[in-house]
């Protein structure tokens, strides 16, 4: 038998339901926003991940999918999308268009990461790029836009972790107050942190190997921002507070990808586990500049859809089970059974028509194994009429009525 590849899965059933109900919600919220799509492509150059998530990240060390095309290029399965949108900026003067210019994504992403719950190498990511503007409120209401997404879809234990990682001009003045404070502890560190020391000091603080206790007691990067990320920071707060979204301030919050400058958040679920967050992002005011463009900031977040799909499971809300209605008919009755169908379709319900045949009793156990809500029974009489008996599954009681009346009989028009 072949099985899936390692860390990718298939999506379906309940899932693939859920995925995609879960999909319009965002796609509706973001567009409420002036968000437009854009739809990259899955392989890039791997230059493009090099240069923008960084060479010393473990996504770029570690994780990437990469190989040598037939014509002698390294090639790259995306790791994750915002890389693709500054790339598709610059090559494609998005300078021209209304700044800021707000882009919202959603396609697979792959890295070779140790398959879990809720992290595989193949996965789908949601969200939302803001390009040329650098003003702190955006960054507030990106991140209220990130919570109202969560909100919308019913999900509850919800925190927002807050941080600021500075900028290119305060940054590496931290970077150095920080190797001077672990190097007593250097050899305590884990294998990959000794590396880290050296070449992203910084990541130490996320490392889950760490002990808390060395981290706790390590300088904070907020008592070293420039004056410049120092009052963007306080604005931001500012911000959110008169939004009243609850955050909590985090230090050891620095991120796996380097393009990062000022604001970083992440939200997390009580349903996940603590390693895993719901959705992350941040700031990245030179990503743009590294790549060949104009100095244009940026900022924007992503969503992990497995994730989000495993959270709304473990809460129960994917409340709204869809309403099936099966259509059972006497042999020669297809026509009204096509059109009973149209009627229920129109108003968003699903409606499936028998194709097995047989008595209306064998249609009716056909339509119990499908779990339908309701049968709509055509009978020669009915139709003569105009009308069906209606029965409704759950409560096992049948009624004639008027087609015209149908769809209010069921319920009225499906959301
Ligand atoms: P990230 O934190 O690497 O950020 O990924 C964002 C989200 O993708 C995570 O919070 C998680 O839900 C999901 N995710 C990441 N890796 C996996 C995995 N192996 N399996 C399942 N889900 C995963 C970024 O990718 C940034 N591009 C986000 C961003 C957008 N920053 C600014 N704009």
């Amino acid at each position: 038998m072949i099985k899936t590849v390692r860390g990718c899965k298939d999506i379906y059933g309940e899932d693939a339901e859920i995925f995609r109900k879960t999909e319009n919600v965002l796609r509706e919220t973001v567009r409420k926003y002036g968000f437009k799509e854009i739809i990259p492509p899955v392989l890039e150059y791997s230059e493009l991940f090099e240069r923008s998530v960084g060479e010393g990240t473990d996504i770029v060390e570690k994780e990437m999918y990469t190989f040598t095309d037939k014509g002698g290029r390294s090639v790259t399965l995306r790791p994750e999308m915002t890389a693709s949108v500054a790339r598709a900026y610059v090559e494609h003067h998005f300078e021209t268009m209304p700044s800021p210019l707000k882009l919202f994504y959603i396609g697979p992403c792959f890295r070779y990461e140790k398959p879990q719950k809720g992290r595989y190498r193949e996965f789908y990511q949601f969200g939302v790029e803001v390009l040329g503007d650098e003003s702190p409120l955006l960054d507030a209401e990106v991140i209220s836009l990130a919570y109202e997404v969560a909100e919308n879809l019913g999900l509850e234990n919800l925190k927002v972790r807050l941080n600021s990682i500075g900028c290119k001009k305060c940054r590496p003045q931290y970077k150095k107050v920080l190797q001077e404070a672990l190097k007593p502890h250097y050899d305590e560190l884990c294998e990959d942190c000794k590396r880290r020391f050296y070449t992203n000091p910084l990541r130490i603080l996320d490392c889950k190997k760490e002990k808390d206790e060395l981290k706790n007691s390590l300088p904070k990067i907020t008592d070293y921002l420039c004056g410049e990320c120092k009052e963007h920071f306080e604005k931001v707060k500012k911000y959110l507070d008169m939004m009243n979204i609850p955050y909590e301030l985090d230090n050891t919050l620095v991120r796996g990808l380097d393009y990062y400058t000022k604001t970083v958040f992440e939200v997390v679920s009580g349903h996940l586990g603590a390693q895993n967050a719901l959705l992350g992002g941040g700031r990245y005011d030179y990503l743009i500049e590294e790549l060949g463009g104009r100095h244009t900031p940026g900022l924007g977040f992503a969503i992990g859809m497995e994730r989000l799909v495993e959270v709304m499971k473990a809460q129960g809300s994917e409340k709204g089970e869809e309403k099936l209605i099966y259509i059972a008919y006497m042999d020669g009755l297809e026509k009204n059974a096509f059109s009973v169908a149209s009627i229920i379709r129109n108003a968003g319900f699903t409606a499936i028509i028998d194709s097995k045949g047989g008595s209306i009793g064998k249609q009716l156990k056909h339509a119990s194994k499908r779990n339908a809500s309701f049968t709509v029974i055509i009978g020669e009489e009915e139709a003569e009429k105009g009308t069906v008996q209606l029965k409704d599954m759950k409560k096992k009681k049948q009624k004639e009525v008027e087609i015209e009346e149908l769809v209010s009989e069921i319920g009225g028009k499906n959301a």
